[in-house]
């Protein structure tokens, strides 16, 4: 049995009063997560201000054989940053680290501090006259970390990819307390195994991403947004085709949400307002490019006039000034939320082919119908990637408890049909505490024995996040 109090005594050196938490008062924050899905229990949260210090208390809970539990801003949706309820497990919070350590507008990057919320990563890269293309809907708590840790996806993948697209070079502290100093923006370095993509997704289980460098983009000269409401799912997706043969280049974000999901928002959001009559499916659009004069508005209505006039869409609103973009993309963003203020729900962070999207949905609502008679669908997402959130909603006269006791059997009937068409069951929030008992299931065979050879590698003692991805 590791000597706990020995350790916090040796912590307390390393990072001082200011950086180690062991009152449960404090600590108690750090131990759910962000869903309310899982409470677990922590003896300390340490605080480290440095990489420096951070590689001295890796090595020194690693001495102890003490597990670690990497925390950025609590949002996993799948648990991943929550200790388990043994109480043997040290939670590390990378709030303090959260310097932007450098921004050159001339090679496009930044460099970054595993603390820095993406929201404060983005204002910094627009001060700097660049964009940071990488939005999510936690981005105002999210941090650099984390997102990297998951490989976060977002609303504009579509267009410059996911967080693994956009890493240039990371700093990491190694299971045993090594620091691996890979900070380079280089945008060609073939120099052996790319280490740096082993980090990104690894949910912390490899090691704790400390700094990072990521692209920047030119800042859009035109952004513009619209929402609009569309007779069916197949009618969203012609809509997409619509756009991206028109001007692939561009489409920054397609988001798909439903009737059932808005009328949460519009319920539970204080000041959330829809611009256009109720609908059972809405898309929202944004344009966006760094070229002059390139006539954004007038490309929407080329697509959106003749839509309206045949059918594939209802009605549709241009957002007019920045608030009123703000106030559309509020109304997408605030799903999550809204979803957890209406009750318990069973996510499914799904990608199919986008040509598969609209079958997808009529499959889960038939088979969920089916399953769980009153279980309410709640689909929405980043259609024009493909991946869906299906989620699902307690039924109204159901109690949460018995609602969750039969999350598998939600998540196993959509991954039923997202294995027929070829898709993940996991497309950007990761697979966490929630999901390995998937793994063996869809990762099985050659490829989840290299996942554990590459674990056992780095991390032989298993300290590292243990009880995440892997089953
Ligand atoms: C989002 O895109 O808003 C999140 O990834 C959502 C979720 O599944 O609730
Ligand atoms: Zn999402």
């Amino acid at each position: 049995m590791p000597d706990i109090t020995a350790l916090l005594a040796e912590l307390r050196t390393i990072v001082g009063d200011v950086g180690l938490l062991t009152d449960p008062a404090d600590t108690a924050a750090y131990a759910e997560d962000w869903r309310g899905l899982y409470q677990g229990h922590t003896p300390a949260v340490v605080r480290p201000a440095s990489t420096a210090e951070l590689s001295a208390v890796v090595t020194a809970c690693s001495r102890a054989g003490v597990a670690m539990v990497p925390q950025g801003g609590n949002t996993s949706m799948v648990g991943g940053a929550t200790p388990s309820g043994t109480g043997d497990e040290i939670v590390i919070s990378l709030a303090r680290m959260n310097r932007v350590r450098a921004i050159d507008p001339v090679d496009l990057t930044v460099t970054l501090e595993a603390g820095v919320t993406l929201k404060a990563a983005q204002n910094a890269a627009l001060e700097a006259g660049c964009m940071l293309p990488l939005s999510i809907s936690s981005e105002g708590t999210a941090q650099i970390g984390g997102v990297l840790a998951t490989n976060a996806g977002g609303n504009n993948t579509l267009r410059y990819g996911n967080a693994r697209d956009l890493v240039l070079g990371l700093e990491v502290v190694l299971p045993d307390g090594q620091i691996w100093s890979g900070l380079r923006r280089l945008r060609k370095d073939n120099t052996g195994y790319c280490l740096r993509q082993l980090f990104v997704g690894a949910e912390g289980t490899l090691g704790i991403i400390t700094a990072a460098v990521l692209k920047l983009v030119p800042q859009p000269r035109e952004v513009e947004v619209a929402l609009c409401t569309v007779p069916s799912t197949e009618a969203a997706l012609a809509l997409y085709t619509r756009f991206s043969r028109h001007d692939p280049a561009a489409i920054q974000a397609f988001e798909y949400m439903s009737g059932q999901g808005m009328d949460f928002v519009l319920r539970h959001i204080p000041g959330a307002s829809l611009p256009l009559p109720v609908a059972a499916h809405y898309v929202l659009i944004e344009l966006a490019t760094p070229r002059e004069n390139a006539q954004l508005r007038a490309s929407f209505e080329q697509i959106l006039m003749p839509a309206l006039e045949d059918g594939v869409a209802i009605d549709a609103v241009l957002a007019e000034s920045q608030a009123q973009r703000a106030a559309i993309w509020r109304l997408r963003e605030e799903h999550a939320e809204a979803q957890k203020r209406e009750g318990a729900s069973v996510k499914n962070d799904v990608s199919v082919p986008v040509s598969k999207v609209p079958e997808l949905l009529a499959r889960a609502q038939k088979a969920a119908d089916a399953l769980m008679p009153g279980v309410r669908m709640v689909p929405f997402g980043h259609m024009g990637d493909g991946n869906i959130h299906l989620n699902f909603e307690q039924p109204i006269d159901m109690d949460a408890a018995s609602f969750l006791a039969r999350d598998h059997d939600l998540m196993d009937m959509v991954g039923e049909i997202v294995k027929s068409l070829d898709g993940s069951f996991s497309a950007e929030h990761g697979v966490g505490k929630l999901k390995p008992y998937m793994m063996p299931e869809w990762r099985g065979g050659a490829e989840l024995e290299t996942m554990r050879r590459i674990k056992a590698a780095l991390d032989p003692r298993g300290v590292m996040n243990p009880g995440k991805v892997l089953p």
